[in-house]
């Protein structure tokens, strides 16, 4: 069984209120899909009550706590050595395109370290947690990232710039240099998700740019309580501060660092 921190708790309850509202919501987005607008608004509106029930609930719990999310930004606390950072829905495209591939991320950071982190999907109610120094679970399993190394042999997720990002061409080189040598690349649309994979051994590595610290936080602490290795793409420990992300196993890890970089 995993071990639950007060704090993991409350993290949990908060994301089982939240996602059974969105399981609602993504019912409904099925009598949109045909409209010419498309659902555009409701998921709008769908993502602003997620984070508003995230917020409300945690803040109920853990008064005074600060926050980082996505729509409201910087909430501040009148406790200044707790911080939840928070994606009420990531893979946002997906779950407007009834892709039932989306999560709700919440890490909790303590004197600026990451020590609890949930990612859920709620609609294959899988939850992702992970307890600093307790090691990470999918529902009641523990995880461990795949011990494959041999290039051949492995799974790559990864996120691709898309209409207004910067950094096409470059990623286009990260990925040719990925894809001919590995058994392919997977972009499933959602980074949280995507971390949390890797955790569980589905993915052997992730690799993305560019991300925001609401997409990663949870995912991060997911990795390496798995024993895996996560770092930006210059080898450090930056990934908050500058959105790189490289996760997998130590072996693959080495490897896939030099690859990318001499890709770029
Ligand atoms: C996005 C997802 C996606 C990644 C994008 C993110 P959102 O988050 O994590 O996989 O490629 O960079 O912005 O917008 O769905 O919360
Ligand atoms: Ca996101
Ligand atoms: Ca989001």
């Amino acid at each position: 069984m995993p071990y639950l921190s007060p704090a993991l708790n409350v993290m949990i309850a908060a994301a089982r209120k939240a996602g059974r509202r969105l399981v609602r919501d993504f019912g409904e987005l099925e009598n949109l899909q045909v409209s010419r607008k498309g659902p555009a608004d409701f998921v709008t509106t769908a993502d602003e009550r997620t984070e508003k029930i995230l917020v409300e609930e945690l803040s109920m719990a853990r008064p005074g706590y600060g926050f980082l999310v996505e729509e409201a930004g910087h909430i501040e606390g009148r406790d200044k050595t707790h911080r939840f950072i928070i994606d009420p829905i990531d893979g946002t495209t997906n779950f407007m395109h009834g892709v039932p591939h989306f999560a709700i991320s919440i890490g909790l950071e303590r004197e600026g370290q990451l020590v609890s982190g949930l990612i859920f999907n709620p609609v294959t109610d899988e939850m992702f947690v992970a307890e600093r120094g307790h090691g990470a679970f999918l529902n009641d399993r523990r995880l461990r990232v795949a011990a494959r190394s041999k290039l051949a042999d492995i799974v790559v997720g990864s996120g691709a710039p898309f209409l207004g990002r910067d950094g096409r061409d470059g990623f286009l080189k990260e990925l040719d240099a990925v894809l001919a040598a590995t058994s392919g690349i997977r972009r499933f649309g959602s980074a949280a998700l995507d971390l949390a994979w890797v955790a569980a051994g589905r993915f052997d590595a992730f690799w993305e740019r560019k991300l925001q610290p609401w997409d990663i936080a949870a995912g991060l602490l997911l990795v390496r309580e798995a024993g895996g290795m996560v770092s930006d793409l210059a080898g450090r420990d930056q990934m908050l501060e500058n959105g790189d992300v490289l996760a997998a196993n130590d072996t693959l890890h080495r490897t896939l660092l030099t690859m990318i970089r001499e890709a770029g």
